[in-house]
């Protein structure tokens, strides 16, 4: 077992281990990447007060995010096709973070359905919703989730259309891969993936094939998914969801005040600050830059999370310091994931976890409640100057 001391060591082994189809899948950003690189250098902006002499016994990162407790404020993003970074990727990450101690969020667009993870996990996990056109097909996934259990339906607001990714297009990105002489070339050095995934029958997207109308196979579910997502969602659609779920709802791609708002009139029980990991509209602001403006517009009446960009602790902490009550990793854990499966998953919440205790103490906090931006130096226009 390789040493693991950071994000990047994992991305690294999980660059070698997964066909390069699945690697430039979530190593990407939509057309110039510019947010998606701002996303990680917005970070890098921000410093942290050093504190000393503070009595340092008794840390503990452990606090709630929608009433529920988790062991550190960092869920598991919902990300789609996960089951083609290992074989049965979203059980074994489900199952990382349930013994961790934070949510886990399984994507409308996974591999695993619904009931197979609930199936082999034994705590509620989160359900992220994308709204499709089949309002059949969408009422029954949330009738699925419900009986799954699922504590929280995460409803995805910025994926109405599809941001372009150059990579995806150029690779002919499907699930499972079309056998083309280039990927027949790539998949033969990458034989461990390739024989854990032909030992699982967990090849499509388990949410869709059987249950949406007209889609037997992989050929028709890529015509299906193509046309599916619907540009027709608005905050009254949203209201109606709402209704339909019933449970604790989470509004994810909010960047801007104003939508905050909305989200608040609608009755959410949090937001995400998210821009998709870059992935969907490009030269929009990174989530950390975006995320003061929303916390000072809603953040005593609604509980408002980040993601995006996340890869440290120390992230984590710069993210909560600045008033939002949780965070979500997506490529941070994808990496581990793909790296080393189930293993894997835990390296990367372990690695995150050791970042935010130790990069607390050294803040001088003993509790995430305790985390203000009294602990930052942050430079004078990073919010500001946009007109
Ligand atoms: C490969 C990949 C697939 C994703 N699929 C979904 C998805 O199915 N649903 C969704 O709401 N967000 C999806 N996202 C966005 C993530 O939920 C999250 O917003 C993003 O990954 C956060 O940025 P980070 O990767 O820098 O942590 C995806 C992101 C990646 C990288």
């Amino acid at each position: 077992m390789p040493v693991i001391t950071c994000i990047d060591d994992l991305k690294q082994i999980y660059q070698r281990r997964v066909p390069r189809m699945f690697y430039d899948y979530a190593e990407t950003g939509s057309w110039t990447e510019q947010t998606f690189r701002e996303n990680t250098s917005d970070f890098d902006q921000i410093r942290l007060r050093q504190r000393v002499a503070v009595d340092m016994q008794g840390r503990s990162t452990a606090t709630k995010m929608i009433g529920q407790d988790v062991s550190m404020p960092v869920a598991l993003a919902p990300v789609g096709l996960t089951g083609m970074q290992h074989a049965d990727g979203e059980i074994k990450a489900a199952r990382a973070a349930e013994k961790f101690g934070v949510p886990f969020t399984l994507s409308t667009m996974s591999i695993c359905s619904i009931e197979d993870v609930a199936a082999n996990t034994t705590k509620p996990f989160w359900f992220q919703l994308y709204v499709m056109r089949d309002e059949e097909f969408v009422g029954n996934l949330i009738q699925r989730a419900k009986d799954a259990k699922c504590s929280a339906m995460v409803l995805t607001l910025d994926l109405q259309i599809l941001g372009q990714r150059h990579k995806d297009l150029k690779n002919g990105l499907s699930a499972p891969p079309k056998l083309t002489p280039s990927t027949i070339a790539n998949l033969m050095t990458k034989w461990s993936w390739g024989l854990e995934m032909m030992s699982t029958k967990r090849r499509f997207f388990g949410n869709i094939v059987g249950h949406a109308k007209g889609v037997k196979n992989a050929a028709s579910l890529s015509d299906w998914t193509a046309e599916q997502f619907d540009p027709r969602l608005d905050w009254d659609k949203v209201k109606k969801l709402k209704e339909q779920w019933g449970g604790p709802l989470i509004l994810k791609g909010i960047l801007d005040a104003e939508d905050a708002r909305m989200a608040l009139d609608v009755g959410a029980d949090a937001i995400v600050v998210s821009n998709h990991g870059g992935r969907q509209l490009d030269g929009a602001l990174s989530s950390i830059r975006a995320l003061s403006s929303i916390v000072d517009a809603v953040g005593d009446q609604i509980e408002v999370h980040l993601d995006s960009g996340i890869r440290s602790g120390q992230d984590v902490l710069k993210a909560m310091a600045m008033g939002a009550k949780g965070t979500y990793i997506g490529r941070a854990f994808v990496y581990g994931l793909g790296a080393m499966g189930q293993k894997g998953v835990t390296s990367a919440l372990e690695v995150i976890h050791k970042e935010l205790d130790t990069t607390m103490a050294l803040c001088g906090r003993k509790h995430v409640e305790d985390l203000d931006r009294d602990i930052l130096l942050i430079p004078k226009d990073f919010e500001g100057n946009w007109q």
